[in-house]
């Protein structure tokens, strides 16, 4: 079979090490991949957002099966066109994807189907938004309605900072379209869980939970980034507190989508905050979380291209999916001034056995050297029986990778492992 996956950082890279297990694929195609997954993948130079041309070359080289993993493709219809054209899928259709592609629709969404989720408004006036946050309590955050790469949040710890930012998404338009709309939401607090589940739209199977990093520097601090690393499976989240998501928000949501005429099928993403008034969301993803999907599917046990096969087909309830008894790390070493400036074009040094070994997200192969090309370069992932092991490990690995200005967070999982003991 021949299987062609949309994207090209280190989450494809984990999608497609994970699809490479099953015998009856023989030929991946990554579009438009990266200097690590061009390993493990023939890679072509297609982007993400080009629709017509992932269609084109999907019919002529007789793809059987598409997996649309970024968001981008997702929210502009990827999965729609390629149906079209004859191509079976996994993800979204777009009229789904829009739980992520519009902050404002899932707001709304959980509003009317009781979710639990942070009190909001929606503002596409920027002088009622500055208006409205004159009187509001702070912290306070601060959402462009649509994508953002991750940086259309913004919690002002201050009046001056919320106004500004409502400035900069509504007036300076730094998000473009995305901003046209606002949701000014409550601050909530508490530990954060990434859940990613399989749903063929009737059954929803939770993928085994995960903690993100995404702050910059140690100790939570610095600006936000993609994710600097990623523990699985989150202490945090107890079977109590899973059975609570899945009768208040997992099958809601599924239920919910359904009610809209907007069947989901794929990965749908539960960003969850443990408060102390409960699990509320905090976001929808339409897809697999990056850094998360580094530690989730190395500890898939059943096969991804059958669970993926089964979600396409509508058949979810019959197909097993089972996850390792164990514990995954994924430590992401980035290029030096991520998330802002940072230089690229520098080799990246380590013995054959352990480049094998880590999901590559921004590198690019130049006169057969891999050489950095993005902020986030590697995850390095190690499982291990216990969440210790699998955090040392993944250290070790990176002691032995190098390249210039390489810098990466010393803590990831530290917090996880206190609350793990403590439980
Ligand atoms: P997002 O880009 O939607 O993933 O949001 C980035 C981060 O902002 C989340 O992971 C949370 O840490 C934080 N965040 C978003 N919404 C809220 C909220 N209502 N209260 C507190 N933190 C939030
Ligand atoms: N790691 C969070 C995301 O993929 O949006």
């Amino acid at each position: 079979m021949k299987i062609m996956v949309i994207g090209g950082g280190g989450r494809e890279h984990a999608i497609i090490k994970k699809l490479k297990e099953n015998s009856k694929i023989t030929e991946i195609y990554a579009l438009p991949g990266n200097g690590g997954i061009a390993k493990d993948a023939v890679c072509v130079n297609i982007g993400a957002k080009d629709i017509g041309s992932q269609v084109d070359f999907a019919v002529k080289n007789k793809i059987d099966y598409a997996v649309v993993a970024p968001d981008d493709p997702l929210c502009l219809g990827a999965v729609d066109e390629l149906n079209k054209a004859g191509i079976p899928c996994f993800g979204p259709d777009k009229k789904a994807a829009v739980i992520e592609g519009s902050k404002v629709f899932s707001k709304e969404l959980m509003k009317k189907y009781g979710i639990p989720s942070a009190d909001y408004e929606v503002f596409d006036n920027p002088e009622k938004a500055l208006q409205y946050v004159k009187n509001a309590s702070l912290p306070i955050v601060i959402k462009a309605d649509g994508l953002a790469l991750g940086k259309g949040v913004i919690i002002a710890e201050t009046l001056e900072k919320a106004e500004a930012a409502i400035k900069d998404i509504m007036e300076n338009k730094v998000f473009g379209k995305s901003g046209e709309k606002i949701v000014i939401e409550e601050f909530l607090t508490g530990p954060e869980v990434s859940v990613l589940s399989f749903t063929d739209g009737k059954t929803i199977v939770p993928m085994v939970s995960s903690m993100d990093h995404k702050r910059a520097l140690d100790g939570d601090k610095g600006l936000n980034t993609g994710g600097m690393g990623t523990i699985a499976p989150n202490p945090y989240y107890t079977p109590e507190i899973e059975k609570y998501c899945m009768e208040n928000i997992f099958l809601p949501t599924i239920k919910a989508m359904n009610e809209e005429g907007r069947t989901f099928k794929g990965c749908l993403y539960f960003g969850l905050m443990l408060t102390p008034k409960g699990p509320k969301v905090i976001e929808y993803n339409c897809r697999f979380g990056d850094p998360e999907t580094q530690v989730v599917l190395p500890l898939l046990k059943s096969d991804l291209f059958t669970v993926m096969q089964a979600v396409t087909n509508g058949t979810l309830n019959k197909t097993e999916v089972l996850f390792k008894n164990a514990f995954a790390a994924c430590v992401v070493m980035a290029s030096g001034g991520y998330p802002q400036k940072y230089e690229t074009g520098y080799e990246i040094k380590a013995e054959d056995e352990i480049l094998n070994d880590v999901f590559v997200a921004g590198a690019e192969l130049k006169n057969n050297k891999l050489v950095t090309s993005g902020g986030r370069v590697l995850g390095v992932t190690a499982v291990a029986a216990t969440l210790e092991e699998a955090i040392n490990s993944a250290y070790k690995k990176i002691e032995k990778i190098t390249f210039k200005n390489a810098f990466y967070r010393r803590d990831i999982g530290l917090r996880a492992l206190k609350a793990g003991k403590e439980k």
